[in-house]
């Protein structure tokens, strides 16, 4: 976590990210970990503590975000700055941009070589109309590949705040082995900022595009979630 005294200072020089406060990248190692529910989890805890929150969904070949926030199939507008995103509630406290928006078919993407991938991942940091925003939530594909080279090069110059790095107890030992995440961070020099118990709530509140944070407070997953979301406010001030 970088430059905790930069709140919401605007800079012209960043176009459409000018009002953006802080950028979080959401990464891991693997796939299918957790990654695009943490970032929509700490988008709906942030939302809850009074922010208002940005998500882009730089997973090309996987987009799910806009299902976890019952937004798939919305059409995004274009305007004389760039892309305008999709509002996820009325009083559009949350915003999203996702490439699932942007896709004709699901699975166009797939095909699609590095460079062209990497023109767009440029194109979409810098070309959505986010407004004003406390938070920049950046959900990115599994593993290390060109479009996590792309992303974060992309980003350096807006500062990120920092990267939240996702990861599951090793496969195969024991699933619900615990510590890992924590020996990871000890072993980084990192914060460790909590662990997300498997919570079948979680689930069924993300296939139905509900918002766990306000519906479920009392399910296992709910104190690490907002737990999380806390230590990341606390990292702002
Ligand atoms: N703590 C949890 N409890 C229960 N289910 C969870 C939890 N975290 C994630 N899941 C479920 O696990 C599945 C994979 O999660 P998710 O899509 O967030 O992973 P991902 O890392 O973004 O995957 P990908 O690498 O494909 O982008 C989803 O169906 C999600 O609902
Ligand atoms: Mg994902």
């Amino acid at each position: 976590m970088s430059d905790p005294n930069s709140g919401h200072c605007h800079f012209p020089e960043r176009g459409n990210l000018a009002r953006v406060g802080h950028i979080l990248l959401v990464l891991s190692g693997k796939g299918g970990v957790g990654k695009s529910t943490v970032s929509t989890e700490l988008a709906l805890a942030l939302r809850h503590a009074g922010k208002k929150v940005g998500i882009l969904d730089v997973d090309l070949c996987g987009p799910s975000i806009p299902q976890m926030l019952k937004v798939q199939g919305k059409g995004v507008h274009q305007c004389d700055s760039g892309w305008v995103p999709v509002f996820v509630d009325q009083d559009k406290s949350i915003s999203l941009m996702s490439i699932g928006f942007l896709l004709e078919k699901p699975d166009d993407a797939v095909v699609w070589r590095g460079p062209k991938k990497n023109a767009l991942i440029k194109q979409f940091i810098s070309d959505v109309t986010w407004g004003d925003l406390d938070f920049l939530i950046v959900d990115t594909p599994p593993g290390t590949s060109d479009e996590h080279i792309s992303t974060v090069e992309s980003l350096r110059p807006y500062k990120p705040l920092g990267a939240v790095l996702v990861t599951t107890p090793q496969e195969c030992t024991n699933l619900f082995s615990k510590g890992g995440g924590e020996e990871l961070a000890r072993h980084a020099g990192v914060p460790f900022l909590g662990c997300v118990p498997l919570d079948p709530q979680l689930t069924q509140s993300l296939e139905e595009g509900r918002d766990f944070i306000q519906e479920f407070p009392k399910s296992s997953a709910f104190p690490a979630l907002a737990h999380i979301a806390q230590q990341i406010l606390d990292r702002t001030f």
